[in-house]
């Protein structure tokens, strides 16, 4: 197995730190054969346009074809498993004093990870949202044909994920904001950066004098503001460092 070697200072930072703050993206569900959005080629975005299928418009225009993406979406996440990312991350929760875990991913696999308290910041692709009275509830059936009709008001409801030019649900934005500003460290793992308000995070833990650890293949526009890069496949790098720091821990 490649070996992965840790910036030098990370394992000492991590172990100061009192609260750290994990902010996921696609890139730790890659290595379970989820697509990312931006990869060339086998990312979503890389193949549909977003505005066809994840806006409240698309919806509006043709509700069927947005469910049935998001319905070969759940198919997808169903039929795969956590992988080593996802674990190393809940380990490191069980190990560190004071953690937080955000995720910018819609596919729970966190929670099967044993992350039980992640903050899903753009939802979560296995429930579904009435967006005309905001009822929520579960969609446990991946294979659900059509947008089940809303129990409160009767209009149709649609998958219970954050679409572009949606809010943010209110206790995901608050928990994960004060997180990142009181954090004293943050580790953007598998996210481009790209997309606000998740990629102000790293920014709002450095002023909040954080240090910022990136997790990715390559670089991105977080990189500048990172305090130390760890350049690899995070189910590769995670849980070297998981392991690292419980060398190191009593
Ligand atoms: P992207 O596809 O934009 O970025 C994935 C990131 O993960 C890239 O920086 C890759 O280099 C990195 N990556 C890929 N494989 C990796 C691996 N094995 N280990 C480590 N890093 C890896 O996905 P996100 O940043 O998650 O929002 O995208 C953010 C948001 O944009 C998504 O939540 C979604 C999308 O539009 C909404 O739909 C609202």
């Amino acid at each position: 197995m490649a070996s992965t070697t840790l910036p030098a200072g990370l394992l000492d930072a991590l172990r100061q730190a009192g609260r750290v703050v994990f902010l996921t993206g696609s890139g730790v569900s890659a290595e379970s054969g989820v697509p990312t959005f931006r990869d060339a080629l086998t990312g979503l975005w890389a193949r549909f346009q977003p505005a066809e299928l994840a806006t409240p418009e698309a919806f509006q225009r043709d509700p069927q074809l947005v469910w049935d993406w998001y319905r070969e979406r759940r198919r997808q996440v169903a039929a795969v498993a956590p992988n080593p990312a996802h674990h190393a991350i809940a380990a490191l929760e069980a190990r560190l004093p004071e953690t937080l875990l955000v995720t910018q991913n819609v596919d729970g696999l966190h929670q099967r990870a044993g992350s039980a308290d992640a903050v899903e910041f753009h939802g979560n692709l296995f429930t579904n949202r009435c967006r005309a009275c905001g009822h929520a509830a579960p969609q446990a059936d991946p294979e659900l044909a059509a947008p089940p009709a809303c129990p409160d008001c009767g209009e149709r409801m649609g998958p219970g994920v954050v679409w572009f030019g949606e809010a943010i649900p209110a206790q995901a934005l608050e928990r994960a904001w004060r997180g990142a500003s009181e954090a004293d460290m943050l580790l953007a793992i598998g996210t481009s950066g790209l997309v606000t308000p998740a990629a102000a995070l790293p920014e709002v833990a450095r002023q909040g004098g954080a240090l910022v650890v990136e997790v990715n293949l390559q670089s991105t526009p977080l990189s500048a503001q990172a305090d130390f890069v760890v350049t690899g496949p995070a189910a590769l790098t995670l849980p070297a460092l998981a392991a690292a720091l419980d060398d190191i821990l009593p």
